[in-house]
């Protein structure tokens, strides 16, 4: 998908949706936070929420005392509707409008011994995300297209309920940089 089209795509999305009337609403971002605080980060560590959409991930972080917290996004308006969600809030928080493909790649990033938190479908997932094909991996198919530089520290399936109670195998991996 052309990048043009792809931010239209997700622009379309939001702006036509409500947040409950996504597949991936979470009202408690639970696996993703506890994850964060598995991998030891402190109030003072950089943390940036990639392809963060309008997730209440940064609401949690902000509400834990994170102070360096960035949310990417294709989407402006999936970035506007946090902001508002936020109010005052939403001033300790940088966010940026950009396409993660072509933003900066992981290795740049990412410092040594810092930790990358990845959800994805599960092998045996959804084969689409809002009508868009997707790839599916498990752990050991995610760590061997990041290459040798980052180390598997945890992986742990996620069963997703919908706002419609439908479930989605997502599987959450842990890496951290090593070198
Ligand atoms: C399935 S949604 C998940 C949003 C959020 N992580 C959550 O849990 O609510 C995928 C998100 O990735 C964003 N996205 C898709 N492709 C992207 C890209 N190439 N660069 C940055 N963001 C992207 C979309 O705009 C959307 O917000």
């Amino acid at each position: 998908m052309a990048d043009g089209s792809r931010a239209a795509h997700w622009e379309s999305i939001y702006t036509t949706k409500a947040e409950s009337e996504v597949s991936w609403f979470q009202q408690s971002p639970a696996p993703s936070f506890e994850l964060i605080v598995q991998a030891g980060a402190t109030s003072k560590s950089v943390i940036i929420d990639i392809g963060g959409g309008a997730s209440r991930l940064v609401d949690n972080l902000i509400g834990q005392g994170f102070e360096d917290v960035t949310v990417l996004d294709l989407s402006a308006s999936a970035l506007a509707a946090a902001k508002g969600r936020l109010g005052a809030h939403a001033e300790r928080v940088s966010w940026i409008v950009a396409d993660a493909t072509s933003w900066a790649r992981l290795e740049r990033g990412l410092k040594i011994g810092g930790h990358a938190i990845i959800a994805t479908f599960a092998l045996d997932g959804p084969e689409k995300c809002s009508g868009l094909p997707v790839v599916r991996y498990d752990s050991a198919s995610l760590g061997q297209m990041l290459g040798g530089t980052f180390k598997l520290i945890h992986t742990q399936r996620h069963v997703h309920a919908t706002p419609w109670d439908a479930q989605q195998n997502f599987q959450f991996s842990m890496f951290r940089r090593e070198r």
